[in-house]
């Protein structure tokens, strides 16, 4: 008759090595799981309206504020609608780490209040722990001269400019 190498430790034994096994991932997960002093993430945002949404800013008006003009339309469909030197680009405001709502810009940096990811006002990150850059949308004028329009429904480059 074979006999195990090792006895068998019975089930009281696996339901205590399950056990620290099981404390030990609570351990770790309680200490990463806090973001470095963030406090623990809300509820993601719900996610923005998927299509052309109409704005009430103008292509000359943008145009004729300075550079680094943020419009706020996170109530409208989370993004912000943004001129540069080169025009006008309109980006998301939800995270890619884990889809909460960024600050508003301030001056041209974007920090998402959860766990403390920063983005350049052009999307890219510049401190994670998000790894991808927040997306663009195509902006159009609804008509020449009309409002402009952002289809959160169509990304594009963010090298790209209403102009
Ligand atoms: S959701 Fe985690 S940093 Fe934004």
């Amino acid at each position: 008759m074979l006999e195990p190498a090792t006895p068998d430790p019975g089930p009281a034994a696996m339901d205590r090595r399950c056990f620290c096994a099981s404390a030990l991932l609570t351990g770790l997960t309680l200490a990463c799981g806090g973001g470095g002093g963030y406090p623990a993430p809300p509820p993601t945002s719900a996610p923005p309206p998927n299509g052309p949404l109409t704005t009430s800013d103008t292509k000359a008006g943008l145009l004729a504020t300075p550079d680094g003009t943020v419009r706020d339309y996170r109530n409208l469909g989370n993004f912000f609608l943004i001129r540069d030197a080169t025009g006008i680009y309109a980006m998301t405001a939800v995270c890619t780490h884990m889809g909460c709502t960024v600050g508003a810009p301030v001056g041209a940096q974007i920090t998402c209040p959860c766990h403390g990811s920063q983005y350049d006002l052009n999307g890219g990150n510049t401190l994670g722990p998000a790894i991808h850059p927040l997306v663009h949308f195509q902006v159009t004028e609804a008509s020449a001269g009309g409002p402009l329009v952002v289809n959160t429904a169509q990304t594009v480059a963010a090298s790209t400019r209403l102009a």
